[in-house]
């Protein structure tokens, strides 16, 4: 109880959350702390997790500063989170933004910087490339990481709705990069291209939603064909070097899976080496997992 007051009174905390950990409903602690703290000279305030929740919501701990402590009996450790997600942003990003398809892939905004991440590693003076930019998700969050993007699409819907989604963008942070977004099939970009690109990420054409079974072979099929017309026309203006990072889908009917992307392991004949193909994201009910494979021109 001492080291914890005095822990709040020297960090002069306002506002202090305090449980033993896997117990946010008990309050026991609480009483005892304020009543040290008192002593202290403080007058912090204790924050009660809301009922039905596990921990305070992260909102709260960032925007209201309140010292949110875990206490572990079995190891007699304190524990104080010291940074909270604001989800938000990221929820404006993918809930807010004027032009959204839901008919063509949702791509989580998370999922977008972590590829676009994967892709710059700790160099974002570079250009990404979406060639099927879609509503512009990838392109939103490498400007974000002060990248330059390139988009283009099949669709010149989609080409000005990701336009009016940057355009949005650049309303609301200021210092963004260039953005060119074009109309174009991503298997003849390379007639297209005049602008130098240092990467590739892309969420390609996913295919009709929900194939059925029996579809699905075909499709995926289909889709490989696709990709790999579109990377080797990629490999005419990308630099030896130059990473992809790029989604795979794997259509999923219970335990079972029909993957895309099988070619990947001819990739003598594909122009590119494999980095790794390890990282798959999958959201509950969703009818796909995405698998991020990770390519670098040779
Ligand atoms: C799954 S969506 C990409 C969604 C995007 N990641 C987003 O978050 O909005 C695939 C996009 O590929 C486009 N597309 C389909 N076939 C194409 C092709 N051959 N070349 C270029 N774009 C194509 C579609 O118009 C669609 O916008």
């Amino acid at each position: 109880v001492s080291v914890t007051a005095n822990y709040l009174h020297k960090a002069k905390a306002k506002d202090f959350s305090l449980y033993n950990i896997g117990e946010p409903k008990d309050t026991r602690a609480a009483a005892p702390v304020k009543d040290e703290l008192k002593a202290l000279g403080s007058s912090a305030r204790y924050v009660r997790i809301p009922i039905g929740k596990n921990t305070l919501d992260p909102i709260i701990i960032s925007s209201q500063k309140v010292v949110d402590l875990v206490y572990d009996p079995k190891s007699g450790k304190l524990f104080h989170t010291v940074w909270a997600s604001d989800f938000r942003p990221w929820q404006d990003r993918d809930r807010s933004k004027p032009y959204i398809t839901p008919k063509s892939g949702m791509l989580p905004p998370k999922l977008a910087r972590i590829m676009v991440n994967l892709a710059l590693g700790t160099n974002p003076n570079q250009t990404v490339l979406d060639p099927f930019c879609g509503t512009g998700t990838v392109l939103m969050e490498a400007l974000l990481m002060g990248a330059s993007v390139v988009g283009s699409d099949i669709s010149p819907d989609h080409v000005e709705g990701t336009q009016i989604n940057i355009g949005w963008l650049k309303a609301r942070h200021s210092n963004l990069k260039d953005s060119i977004v074009i109309t174009s099939d991503a298997v003849h970009l390379s007639k297209q291209i005049s602008t130098q690109v240092d990467v590739v990420v892309t969420e390609p054409f996913l295919g009709p939603p929900n194939p059925g079974r029996a579809a699905a072979t075909n499709i995926a099929k289909g889709l490989d064909k696709l990709y790999l017309g579109a990377l080797k026309d990629w490999s005419k203006f990308l630099k030896p070097g130059a990473k992809v990072v790029m989604v795979f889908p794997h259509f999923k009917f219970g335990k079972n899976s029909v993957p895309t992307g099988r070619f990947i392991d001819r990739r003598e004949n594909l122009g590119y080496n494999l980095v790794r193909q390890d990282l798959f994201f999958t959201r509950f009910k969703e009818g796909i997992t995405r698998q991020i494979v990770i390519l670098e021109k040779n």
